[in-house]
């Protein structure tokens, strides 16, 4: 992703014409993003939805920087942005401990080196920075790669579905947490999820894609204050204004 130091620091300008994936062995070529143009302002809270299969991962690769095979451009505002990708798996090093692996998102000398346990209480893991990611529950991992993300405090931060496969009140909790943490320090968020109560509990504005060579069909700004969002009614009832047609 290319910096742009005269944009406003954690905008992100995204361009996707056309993505295929290469024929490879027997299988075809596959077009899946076309004629995607996305412009996030800083700070806001975008939820990227869809059915599986449709491209939001290849789409949030792309933004990421980790996919260059497309023809577009993503342009990220500010000098010195720094961006952070949680995965969907928690992608936690097992021969580390919690604490080293939530170390390994700083540079060595940085003072946050010092925010360790305090990051880790705020994600419900007070006591675990000496324990090996073996010894945590798949929820518990979640809450750990959620510190890592935090702990570098990025200026743009991509989630892909980091919630999934956890239990209703397990993931409930988490996104609690993330609209907390969110709260206290707003960043851009582009956050991936096909689970519509969620989109509209965290977002700001929620993006559909949809298609077979897929696009984006709908925008929307979430109308909920920070204080609704945890009120399942209010939430419910945004859910069904934004996705009454579909
Ligand atoms: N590396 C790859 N090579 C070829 N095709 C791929 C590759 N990665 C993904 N695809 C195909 O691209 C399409 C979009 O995949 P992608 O993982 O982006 O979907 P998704 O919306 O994230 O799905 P899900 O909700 O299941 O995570 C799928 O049809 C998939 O088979
Ligand atoms: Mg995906």
């Amino acid at each position: 992703m290319a910096p742009l130091d005269d944009a406003p620091s954690g905008s992100l300008k995204v361009r996707v014409k056309r993505k295929i994936y290469p024929a490879s062995g027997v299988r075809e070529a596959q077009p899946v993003l076309k004629d995607i143009a996305i412009d996030i302002e800083p700070r806001s809270f975008v939820v990227i939805t869809g059915p599986s299969g449709c491209g939001k991962s290849t789409l949030l690769n792309i933004i990421a920087g980790l996919d260059k095979d497309y023809e577009g451009e993503v342009v990220l505002g500010g000098a010195d942005t720094k961006v952070g990708y949680i995965f969907q798996s928690p992608r936690l090093l097992p021969w580390r401990t919690v604490g080293q692996n939530i170390a390994l998102a700083l540079p060595d000398g940085d003072p946050r080196h010092g925010r360790i346990d305090e990051t880790l209480r705020q994600v419900g893991l007070e006591g675990f920075a000496s324990q090996y990611p073996e010894r945590l529950s798949l929820g518990m991992q979640r809450r750990a790669a959620l510190a890592r993300g935090f702990i570098s405090e990025p200026d743009v931060l991509l989630m892909d579905e980091p919630f999934v496969s956890l239990d209703d009140p397990t993931a409930q909790g988490l996104r609690e947490l993330l609209i907390g943490l969110w709260n206290r320090r707003p960043t851009t968020v582009v956050f991936i999820t096909h689970d519509r109560t969620e989109a509209v509990m965290l977002g700001t504005r929620i993006l559909r894609m949809s298609g077979a060579n897929a696009t984006i069909v709908q925008d929307e700004t979430v109308r909920l204050s920070p204080s609704e969002r945890t009120d399942r009614d209010k939430v419910l009832a945004e859910q069904q204004r934004i996705f009454r047609e579909t």
